[in-house]
């Protein structure tokens, strides 16, 4: 195992034998859902930097994989919307964490009734050599683990979740994401990089590892201010700003002319028609905004037309639109 590897199972031992309220900063507000109790230590162990689980990806009881457990709050949410034995599979590389998590889910079992522990199944594993046969499952998440990892291994990590997916399936995510350089020294320090601080990529890096990996459809879902490196107390002579993002990796068949990424653009025709048809799938509705791929965008723009408006990304995607 690579150094970083190990100072990275140290943090996360650690994390989960003392309780880290400030370790990752989310400021996601706790949900609240009916019936839904988040018992008070997985909120003090909640190590995530966003929020993967989101309804509209878990219609028609989709088997599902969250790798890289924390105290498991996310596991609960998923299972919120799953109730079945074994319907969530949580993996994780630190047994104490796994223990966490399973001491965690006695305590929700307390405040919920609806929720059975056996509706999670903990297995050790790594991200980077799942526990998981190939195409079983229909949504995968994992939540500020994979910014952690150096290029070859967030490679085969991302890999992994492919090979499990099944066709169509989703891979939900939240990372942070940095769009300024880095200094090597920063880059370097395996602690930072454990705790989510240095090892974040530029947007369009973090996409197109996943598009490398096959992914064909790429929404970014939500962007926003994370944490600041500053001069005084980290090894940098700028100010570094981090945002994180959520992010759906979709394992869509790969298009001929290249991914569908959506970033929150859309197209609102204006002209004097009723709509406006590109004749290549792209219909615009008369003063309707249309959510379009950031490939949709380019097509549509390269026509040169006065009557059409495309709005800058808003990094805000939720759903339908072109493609
Ligand atoms: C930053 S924490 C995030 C925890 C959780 N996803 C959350 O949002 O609270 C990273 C998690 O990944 C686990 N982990 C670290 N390295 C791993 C690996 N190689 N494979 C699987 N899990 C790993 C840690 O034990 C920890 O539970």
């Amino acid at each position: 195992m690579s150094d970083y590897l190990e100072t990275t199972h140290d943090v996360y031992k650690e994390a989960a034998l003392t309780p880290d309220v400030g370790l990752c900063c989310t400021t996601n507000p706790i949900w609240e859902l009916p019936g839904l109790k988040i018992p008070k230590i997985m909120q003090e162990m909640n190590y995530g930097c966003g929020s993967t689980v989101h309804a509209r990806d878990l219609t028609n009881n989709p088997k599902t994989l969250y790798v890289g457990v924390g105290g498991g709050m996310e596991l609960l949410q998923f299972a919120y919307f799953n109730r079945q034995k074994g319907g969530v599979v949580g993996v994780d590389v630190v047994d104490e964490m796994l223990e966490a998590s399973r001491k965690n889910f006695i305590e929700a079992e307390a405040q919920n009734s609806w929720f059975k522990s056996d509706f999670v199944d903990l297995k050790k594993g790594d991200a980077m050599n799942l526990p998981v046969e190939d195409n079983s499952i229909d949504v995968a998440a994992q939540n500020c683990l994979f910014n952690i990892f150096k290029a070859d291994d967030l490679k085969k990590a991302i890999a992994e979740m492919y090979r499990v997916l099944k066709p169509h399936g989703r891979l939900v995510m939240s990372d942070p994401t940095c769009e300024q350089p880095m200094n090597d020294t920063l880059r370097n320090d395996e602690r930072l990089r454990a705790l989510c601080l240095s090892g974040s990529l530029p947007i369009a890096d973090y996409v197109k590892a996943l598009t490398d990996a096959g992914f064909g459809t790429i929404e970014i879902r939500a962007r926003k201010p994370y944490r600041i490196l500053d001069p005084k107390n980290y090894p940098t002579d700028e100010l570094i700003y981090i945002e994180s993002i959520e992010v759906a990796a979709i394992k869509d068949p790969m298009p001929a002319d290249g991914p569908c990424i959506f970033t929150g653009k859309a197209a609102i025709y204006y002209g004097d028609e009723d709509y406006f048809d590109d004749k290549s799938g792209h219909v615009l509705l008369k003063n309707q905004p249309l959510a379009i791929c950031d490939k949709t965008a380019g097509i549509l723009k390269a026509l040169n037309r006065d009557d059409i408006y495309f709005s800058e990304s808003t990094y805000h995607y939720d759903g339908g639109g072109c493609c």
